[in-house]
């Protein structure tokens, strides 16, 4: 790798023209740092399936699993190696003979199969897990990479704990891994301890200190102990690191390691800066966050970059006018680019009709000023009693005053509901016509549904009977707008009604209403 393809951690040009691209190498740990997670377990088809999207997004190395540590895990890394095209396949192992028999046996099938050997180098470790002296760690770790490298040519060596290790002994266990048959070495930050100036410095170190660094790639492996893990990442890369281990939504050993979605993303849209590329292809990112959520059972947070619910959601009036005038005021990358439809703009109670008015557009609906502010209303009331608004309930508050909407002779002020197991339904109902409210207190019928279709009937004074009603839930969860449907007969015809509220009785008035005022509407026409 020469020198002047690395950046020494400067941002370059502000003239993106003299962009130039290294390409970094995206080493997937999923199935194996990941599976660590604790409750994380995947089973066969499980680790198959995302092998498979792993390869088809462009990973370049697939660490299928740890072969030595169960024969569920040896398993699973020797069908993947078997089935999985388009990526290397890699087994880790210890420095041991069995461990690195196991991890051939596993990957063999492979048709780029690489063996991953790794052993502890820093005093901590040396001293109180290993009991060795630092001579045996070396002479260990050249068996280890000589024997790998009798497999296959394609070996990365990690020294477990590196970042805490001391420059002399890791310069030294470095350039003999190499001289060994090692073609990776692997920079671990085991523990999460690491900054990123430090984890700078260290790469810059190693350049500079290890006689054959060039002849292998270096990589960077960073946990997320201090929440850095992306960040220490892309300084090793600043400082001529060529692969990133990493994970689909960062899972891993204890807080996890660095996310996939967030160094490729970080890579592609600051190239002014890392001038680094990768081969993934991004718009797979938010698939293959779902189904490693899927699979493990380990959900992102709403707020997670890149794939979570609101990494493109807009709540605030300022932001959705800022984005609604020009995307880039509050949006520095597409959610397309990533792999979502399109941008979630959340509203609520902040947002303005501007992007009331837009949100409606795109699904559909062209608003007079006067719809618009009819809408408006019924979607402010909305917004008190909902937190988020989605595309469903604006499609329901739409549909419910503009396609719905005819001359309001009736309509509701008030009502009450009393029901329960054992007592029969009441409905003390207030009704407005003109400028007169009508009071009428019913306890009738089956149920509160039942007893409210009275109450209209004795205050409004038209009879009709239902032929169809339908309850639907606008959007997802317990404060999701209710839609109701009705269709009603009346002197031989037909009419429907529509009628929306979190409540699923309110809807079902509002839905008579529409209906009634149809009827009376239509007679007045005729
Ligand atoms: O965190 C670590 O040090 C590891 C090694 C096995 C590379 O996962
Ligand atoms: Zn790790």
């Amino acid at each position: 790798m020469a020198d002047s393809d690395i950046t020494d951690g400067k941002a370059i040009s502000e003239d993106s023209s003299h962009v130039v691209s290294r390409d970094i190498r995206i080493f997937d740990t999923t199935l194996r740092d990941g599976e660590q997670s604790p409750g994380a377990s995947m089973n066969l088809a499980e680790k198959l399936e995302v092998a498979q999207l792993l390869a088809e997004m462009g990973v370049d190395i697939i660490e299928a699993g740890f072969p030595i540590a169960s024969p569920g895990d040896f398993e699973a890394v020797r069908q993947i190696a078997q089935t999985v095209r388009g990526s290397t396949i890699c087994g880790l192992a210890r420095c041991n003979d069995k461990d690195i028999d196991a991890a051939w046996e596993a990957v063999k099938h492979a048709p780029q199969a690489r063996i991953h050997v790794f052993l502890a180098t820093s005093a901590i470790h040396r001293e109180f897990k290993l009991r060795m002296t630092p001579e045996e760690i070396l002479e260990r770790a050249i068996a280890g990479v000589k024997r790998a490298a009798s497999y296959c040519d394609d070996i990365e060596f990690s020294p477990e704990d590196a970042c805490r290790t001391e420059y002399d002994f890791l310069c030294r266990v470095v350039e003999a891994a190499i001289d060994a048959g090692a073609t990776t070495v692997n920079i671990p930050d085991t523990v999460g301890y690491a900054t990123p100036i430090e984890i700078y410095d260290r790469f810059k170190m190693l350049r500079d200190r290890v006689p054959n660094i060039d002849r292998a790639i270096l990589s960077t492996h960073c946990h997320d102990d201090l929440g850095l893990a992306v960040a220490n990442s892309l300084s090793a890369v600043a400082a001529g690191a060529g692969q990133i281990e990493c994970t689909i939504n960062g899972i891993g050993e204890r807080a996890g390691n660095a996310a996939l979605e967030e160094v490729v993303m970080a890579m592609k849209t600051r190239n002014d800066y890392y001038r680094c590329g990768t081969r993934i292809d991004s718009t797979r990112l938010v698939p293959a966050s779902r189904l490693v959520c899927k699979t493990t059972g380990i959900h992102v947070q709403r707020n997670k970059a890149i794939v979570g619910k609101n990494a493109f959601a807009h709540e605030s009036g300022i932001h959705q006018d800022g984005m609604l005038k020009e995307r880039s005021t509050y949006e520095i990358m597409r959610p397309e680019e990533v792999g979502f439809s399109k941008t979630d703009l959340v509203l609520g109670k902040h947002s303005g009709r501007a992007a009331l008015a837009d949100r409606a557009k795109t699904l559909g609906f062209t608003l007079t000023s006067e719809q618009l502010q009819r809408v408006f209303e019924q979607f402010k009331i909305l917004a008190d009693k909902k937190k988020e608004i989605y595309d469903g309930d604006i499609i329901a508050l739409v549909q419910h005053q503009i396609i719905g909407t005819v001359e309001e002779q009736w309509s509701l002020i008030d009502y009450e509901v009393r029901s329960g197991k054992d007592h029969h339904p009441s409905v003390k109902l207030t009704l407005k016509h003109g400028e007169t409210e009508y009071s009428e207190s019913v306890q009738q019928g089956d149920g509160p549904i039942d007893a409210a279709f009275w109450a209209v009937e004795k205050i409004v004074g038209i009879e009709f009977v239902c032929k169809d009603f339908r309850v639907r839930s606008a959007t997802l969860g317990r404060d999701a707008i209710g839609e109701v449907n009705l269709e009603v007969e009346h002197e031989g015809k037909s009419y429907r009604g529509v009628g929306v509220s979190t409540d699923s009785v309110e809807s079902t008035i509002l839905a008579m209403l529409n209906a009634i005022n149809r009827i009376i509407a239509e007679k007045a026409s005729r």
